[in-house]
């Protein structure tokens, strides 16, 4: 395996970023079988010895003994929270059973949240732990690789509401992300894949390197490789952390973190965000429409939106809407999603484009005439 990008270092120590945030900068530490030395990165963040692990259901199943059980061992109190899996769990209601619950434990501004799972858990923890005593810390410790290479850093945190997804919340940073890759091995296929695209994302952002080491070396990501998965997580992460380090609050170059998102958002919304199509699949389907609508307005190489297309097919990632079963899919529909979109401005709606692999930009305010021209092309492919 070839490792392009220089992250790879000694495989006997986990890898260690930092996010670059002035007082608020913080490590991702990225290794295999971290949860069981979990209280020696934990304790030392701690102002007080007491953590409260939130996960949900099916994590804590799999991984919620190992993290109590590691953090028990060093010397810190340990509560735990089991929340029911599944998007539904970012909501209101949610958040006010779990501040409920964290209040009647009488927590002190000194206890620490500690997120275990998945993106949503991830969020919500994160979003409570921003609003409960007017902020405590909080922890990552992302079990899917969606998680491992996105939702876990740069400190989006929140919640959905009947009018749209991720539309309360909080910019607050996590003190530390760790990212066991051993989580990983309980993930579903499918699970699995939607966070891949997050990391195919990365290269076509800005690092046509590694969307070419992905290329040749993205099946041994998936299949389990222990080397390539970690090399593909920690381009993903030090890629994810230099672009908050740079723009915190989205107000210039995070934005490109949405390439495929205008898309994928409204093909997930037409869904009603369930699990017909995963957000990680609807990233993928949108990056390949990104790219097609770059080379209709004349910007990209068709070749370069081929390659895009081939390599998500090629791990098994759909690429185009037909790929959801039985659903009867509308350009116009479509548009009107994305009218509803956090990315609209002014009434105008943004897209990340490309002008070739690596090379994206924003914001391209793009006639929604030419955007339905793409859409349909997709949706009769
Ligand atoms: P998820 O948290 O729902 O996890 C997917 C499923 O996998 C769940 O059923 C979960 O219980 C299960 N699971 C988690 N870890 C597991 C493991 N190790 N083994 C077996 N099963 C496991 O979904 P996700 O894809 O991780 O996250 C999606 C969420 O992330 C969405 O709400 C999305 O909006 C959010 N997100 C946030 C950001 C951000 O920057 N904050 C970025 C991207 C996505
Ligand atoms: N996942 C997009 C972001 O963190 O900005």
């Amino acid at each position: 395996m070839n490792a392009p990008n220089g992250v790879l270092g000694d495989r006997s120590k986990p890898d260690r970023l930092r996010v670059e945030l002035g007082s608020r900068s913080y490590d991702i530490v990225i290794g295999r079988n971290l949860i069981a030395a979990a209280g020696e990165h934990i304790l030392p963040l701690l102002a007080k010895r007491h953590v409260v692990i939130v996960t949900d259901a099916n994590v804590a199943k799999l991984h919620l003994e190992a993290l109590e059980h590691a953090l028990t061992q060093a010397g810190i109190d340990v509560d735990s929270i089991i929340m029911p899996a599944g998007e539904a769990t970012k909501s209101f209601a949610e958040v006010e059973r779990l501040t409920g619950l964290l209040l009647d434990m009488k927590i002190e501004r000194g206890t620490t949240l500690i997120a275990l799972g998945g993106g949503v858990i991830g969020d919500l923890t994160g979003f409570v732990a921003a609003i409960t005593l007017r902020g405590i810390d909080f922890i990552q410790v992302p079990t899917t690789l969606l998680a491992q290479v996105d939702s876990s850093v740069g400190g989006k945190t929140g919640i959905n509401t009947p009018h749209g997804k991720n539309l309360v919340g909080a910019f607050y940073q996590p003190r530390l992300v760790l990212a066991d890759t051993a989580t990983l091995d309980t993930l579903n296929r499918r699970e699995l894949l939607a966070g891949y695209a997050e990391v195919v994302k990365y290269g076509l952002i800005d690092e046509p390197d590694f969307f070419k080491w992905l290329e040749a070396n993205g099946v041994d990501v998936i299949e389990g490789d222990e080397a390539a998965r970690r090399h593909a997580i920690s381009v993903s992460c030090r890629a994810k952390a230099r672009i908050v380090g740079a723009d915190e609050r989205e107000s210039g170059a995070r934005a490109l973190l949405n390439l495929g998102h205008t898309f994928g958002h409204a093909l997930e919304a037409e869904c009603g965000f369930s699990d017909e199509l995963l957000h990680g699949e609807g990233v993928a389907i949108g990056m390949v429409m990104a790219f097609d609508l770059s080379v209709t307005l004349g910007l990209c190489p068709a070749e370069d939106a081929a390659r895009v297309q081939r390599h998500l097919a090629s791990v098994g990632l759909p690429t185009a809407p037909g790929s959801v079963q039985g659903r009867f899919w509308s350009a116009e529909r479509l548009i009107g999603h994305m009218g509803r979109d956090k990315k609209v401005k002014d009434g105008r709606v943004g897209f990340v484009l490309a002008r070739g692999i690596g090379q994206t930009f924003h914001p391209a305010y793009v006639d929604l005439a030419e955007v339905a021209a793409v859409l349909e092309t997709a949706i009769a492919a």
